[in-house]
């Protein structure tokens, strides 16, 4: 029997990304897969049920059969505690479960016999980059970044010489230089801001340089050694904190955009900005805090809303940024599912090697159990 991949409608909180595209149901089909889709699947994408049925998929509208027909059924979230009741036992489910924080979807998946896999603990190894969707969805959060906070200013970000006179080019402060902050540099770069750039890793100093930006930051000993063998950030200690707030702080006072993508994994997010700073600056500036779900790293900053402070700063809020680029993220993340998933097909059939690196860094339930450590600890 050819292996059943299922996809069903994203429904948390007005996700409008999708699993699949009509190209990866066609590398599916490729594999020897079946393809069903939930009708209404694509549409936040602007995907037509037509299209997923034009490259072979079934678009079916019974939810519960869709699911329970399911050998493996791909998600971009968690499946709702409804969906997970539906499928039998032993269905893989493989989705950006949020596991470290959401363990009422792990409890429900492990109950109900699923072996689940979160895309978000795929390991950054060169054979998983194909698979990487923390990067691929970070990487189009910090260029619409870019865009809300343009959409939010009331001036230009290039600068423009007009017979009427001269608009000056916007300032734009980066603060975290992941993969999201990058492409925030990159795409600030191109609409012509002049951007400056802070991280508490070395390594990110030339990346910030390489693209026409400046680098901002206080290069003492602790900062030399402040990335982690995985290449995240290390928490800094309170010294260096105080140092980083008196350096960025001076700095901030002169911008009119700052945006912020600082996370370190497992932790809250440091608070970068704080509200004494944000009142220094300039009327209709704009921070737009890309680390607010994870608490923020801007103080006042509140998940979901734009908050108008008193001096007449905006700070944006907006959760999944990836969301509001919809489309260009339901193709990445959709190509992204479609290498994890060519792991456990071989010859058109389900071939699971839960001792595979990749598998068995991201698997979270399996055989009725928790098997994440940090998840389960
Ligand atoms: P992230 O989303 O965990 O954090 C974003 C940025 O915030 C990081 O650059 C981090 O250093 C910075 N940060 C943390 N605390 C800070 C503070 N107090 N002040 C200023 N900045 C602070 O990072 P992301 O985007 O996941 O990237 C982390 C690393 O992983 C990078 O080295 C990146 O190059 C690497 N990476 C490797 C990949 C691979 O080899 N396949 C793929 C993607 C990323």
């Amino acid at each position: 029997m050819a292996v059943a991949i299922a996809v069903t409608r994203e429904r948390r909180d007005g996700e409008t990304r999708c699993a699949v595209t009509p190209e990866t149901v066609r590398k599916f089909v490729a594999m020897g897969a079946t393809v069903t889709v939930e009708a209404g699947t694509g549409t936040g994408s602007s995907i037509p049920d037509a299209d997923y049925t034009a490259v072979g998929a079934t678009v079916a509208k019974d939810t519960k059969a869709v699911l329970s027909g399911a050998d493996i059924l791909l998600k971009v979230r968690g499946p709702t505690a409804q969906e997970t009741s539906a499928l039998k036992p032993g269905a893989i489910v493989v989705a950006l479960l949020d596991a470290y924080r959401d363990k009422e979807t792990v409890t429900a998946l492990a109950g109900a016999g699923a072996t689940a896999f979160a895309m978000e603990f795929v390991p950054r190894i060169s054979r998983a980059q194909v698979m990487d969707a923390l990067s691929s969805q970070a990487n189009l959060a910090g260029y619409r970044a870019v865009i809300e906070a343009a959409w939010a200013y009331g001036k230009g970000f290039p600068m423009m010489m007009t017979a009427a006179g001269t608009v000056a080019p916007a300032k734009v402060f980066i603060m975290g230089v992941g993969v999201a902050g990058l492409q925030a540099i990159a795409t600030a770069r191109r609409l012509g801001a002049v951007v400056t750039a802070t991280d508490v890793r070395p390594a990110t100093k030339e990346q910030v340089e390489s693209l026409g930006a400046k680098f901002l930051a206080v290069e003492d000993e602790e900062f030399k050694n402040a990335q982690t063998a995985g290449g995240y950030a290390k928490p800094m200690s309170p010294e260096y904190q105080a140092k980083q707030a008196e350096l960025t702080g001076e700095h901030i006072k002169k911008q009119d955009i700052v945006i912020t993508t600082a996370l370190i994994p497992g932790r809250a997010a440091p608070v970068l900005v704080s509200a004494a700073q944000v009142a220094t600056m300039k009327p209709g500036s704009v921070l737009i805090d890309l680390a607010v779900e994870a608490g923020g790293n801007v103080e006042g900053a509140k998940a979901g809303e734009v908050v108008t402070t008193a001096n007449g700063v905006q700070i944006v809020g907006h959760t999944n940024l990836p969301g509001r680029i919809a489309a260009d993220a339901s193709s990445l993340y959709a190509k992204n599912l479609v290498a994890f998933v060519g792991l456990m097909i071989k010859d058109g059939a389900l071939a699971l090697d839960m001792e595979d690196e990749i598998l068995k860094a991201s698997a979270v339930t399996h055989g009725g159990a928790v098997v994440h450590e940090g998840v389960r600890g």
